[in-house]
């Protein structure tokens, strides 16, 4: 029987499958079946398409401006077409295309275990014009289509509903759908999947809130709306007429978005959502989606298992006070790192492949980015959750000048600092580091040189080693695990969301990161003398000078209008 115990259970049993150990690796196919990658591109074959324009290159906010509280209070960018194209070209859009020989793949402005890209976009809006005046975008739901910057309309709405659909929005205001494919992740990764696709979902979320600060918006995450709320409403209900009836490889609704600008009163969408589905519900919805693997070789039933257990049932909205407020880290540096322009640093932001072990990373640019990940509940991109953290980094200091090397945490959630000294080894320090800023839940744990054991933890990837520093995120699961499965994809979307901020903090200092999927979880929580299954790592990150590939050779990410 599917009781909610029964399914968490199965979510626990799940992560346990799921873990990679020195001697088995989670299960998986264990070969790239090349000729059937999957397709990084969805497209609905027979949907009408609206060209977007490029325009985030007029943007003149600075990156450290998108933590300012009342960024854009005031001067929110109207919206429009344009800004809605402004905010898709900054946060799914593409950022470069890489060459190397024959081969081309693309990068985008958010990242993606695999660069395999799960994660799929869609737009739900009132009735838009293009720039502020003259017709620009029916009111609908819309595909967004990374690689040509296009939207695909899959429900417009007709002259009789619109003015209906139009009233549900409140002014200025729309949703932003989130959803994945699992095949994508599954083709390369097997059983462990799904975990890929929650983490590749936090780095969207993360990337939708630093883009929208671009605008001077507001991005929120929804809690009430039911997961087959959210599947309706973006018509990827599995099977469903709307999907096109096809053999197309399903997606799976992950959340909604609410996007407002700044200093508006925040009034939740929720309410709207079910009239939203209605509406959307009466009418044709236009498109096939494509099939993006001619073959399976294998599936990997298990993954799409674990998206049904862990949907979500309609809730109550909550929207929890983060964490004590917290003051924000003045800009430290007198120079004029992070005053580079937000539209440059989101579309320059890599993934290093390899690290100069001869290089350190400054302690001030240290106290910064670990800064950037501390809840706060009116700055991006944490307003964008509505839950206290349930992520602490443990930072394994290989090379920063002042902090001795050795491993640290970060304890983003003050009251979680006694769970956390209980679950870990009892023998740490747990230490305040020296120099560090007053407001920063920093503490030392140990001494040491920990390369060697961060390289084997890292399934031997030289990337955690060669590095300046690497962390394991280590996350509470709640009690309510046990009866809210759903819990287990939030814990996910956390840690993406730190890792896309890192990433962006990375590059704001001239250093780059890179997110770690592969690791061997219970080698870690061995490291740390983890005592309690109230805690597990799901997320590695290293940061660092990288080592840029002079083979590799960058096209841009669009052809330049006109051409
Ligand atoms: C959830 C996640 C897990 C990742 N795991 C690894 C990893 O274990 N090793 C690695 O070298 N890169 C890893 N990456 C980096 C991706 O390979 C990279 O994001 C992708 O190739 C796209 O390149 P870009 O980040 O430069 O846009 C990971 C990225 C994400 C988002």
């Amino acid at each position: 029987m599917n009781t909610r115990e029964s399914m968490g259970r199965r979510v626990l049993a799940y992560h346990e499958h799921s873990k990679h150990q020195p001697q088995r690796f989670a299960p998986g196919p264990g070969h790239l079946d090349w000729a059937n990658q999957p397709d990084p591109f969805r497209t609905y074959a027979g949907a009408p398409q609206v060209r977007l324009p490029l325009v985030a290159d007029r943007l003149t906010v600075a990156f450290e401006d998108l933590y300012r509280p009342s960024a854009g209070e005031g001067d929110a960018i109207p919206l429009t077409l344009e800004s809605v194209a402004a905010l898709l070209e900054l946060s799914l859009g593409l950022s470069a295309w890489k060459v190397h020989g024959d081969s081309r793949w693309a990068l985008r402005c958010n990242p993606s275990s695999g660069n395999l890209h799960p994660t799929e976009g869609y737009l739900v809006v009132p009735t838009l014009s293009a720039n502020g005046a003259g017709p620009g975008l029916d009111g609908g739901v819309y595909h967004y289509v990374s690689r040509d910057h296009l939207l695909e309309q899959r429900r417009g709405m007709d002259p009789g509903e619109v003015s209906a659909w139009n009233a549900l929005f409140p002014a200025g205001q729309f949703l932003i759908g989130l959803t994945s494919i699992h095949w994508r992740e599954a083709w390369k990764y097997g059983d462990r999947a799904y975990r890929y696709c929650q983490l590749d979902i936090g780095h969207g979320v993360a990337a939708l809130r630093y883009a929208a600060a671009a605008l001077g918006w507001q991005a929120r995450l929804l809690t009430a709306p039911a997961t087959r709320d959210v599947a309706r409403l973006l018509g990827v209900e599995s099977g469903g007429v709307r999907f096109g009836v096809n053999d197309a490889e399903p997606e799976h609704a992950d959340l909604l978005l609410q996007i407002a600008p700044m200093g508006e009163p925040w009034v939740a969408m929720s309410p709207k959502v079910a009239s939203l589905v209605e509406l959307a519900g009466q009418g044709p919805w236009m498109g096939r989606a494509n099939r993006l693997s001619r073959r399976h070789g294998m599936e990997w039933p298990l993954v799409d298992e674990m998206a049904e257990t862990t949907r979500q049932p309609w809730q109550v909205e909550s929207r929890a006070p983060l964490a004590a407020p917290l003051p924000r880290l003045a800009a430290i540096r007198g120079d004029d790192r992070g005053r580079m322009g937000a539209a440059t640093l989101i579309r320059q932001r890599r993934s290093a492949q390899q690290f100069d072990p001869g290089a350190t990373l400054d302690r001030e640019d240290l106290w910064r980015m670990l800064d950037a990940t501390l809840p706060r509940a009116d700055q991006a991109p944490w307003d964008a959750l509505p839950w206290s953290p349930r992520v602490f980094p443990v930072v394994v200091i290989h090379r920063v000048p002042g902090v001795e090397a050795g491993l640290y945490v970060l304890v983003r959630d003050p009251e979680r600092v006694e769970a956390l000294r209980a679950a870990l080894d009892g023998s740490f320090l747990w230490s305040r580091v020296e120099g560090a800023p007053q407001h920063l839940p920093f503490f030392r744990l140990r001494s040491g040189d920990f390369q060697e054991s961060a390289y084997w933890i890292s399934c031997r990837q030289e990337i955690a080693s060669d590095s300046a520093l690497t962390m394991g995120m280590l996350t509470v699961f709640p009690p309510e695990l046990a009866t809210a499965p759903w819990i287990y994809r939030q814990l996910y979307w956390e840690a993406g969301m730190v890792g896309q901020t890192l990433y962006l903090e990375a590059e704001a200092v001239g250093q780059r990161g890179t997110g770690i999927g592969c690791f061997l979880d219970d080698g870690f929580h061995q490291l740390i003398g983890l005592r309690s299954e109230g805690f597990q790592s799901l997320y590695h990150f290293t940061l660092g000078r990288p080592v840029i590939d002079s083979r590799l050779s960058t096209d841009p990410p669009y052809p330049a209008p006109g051409s």
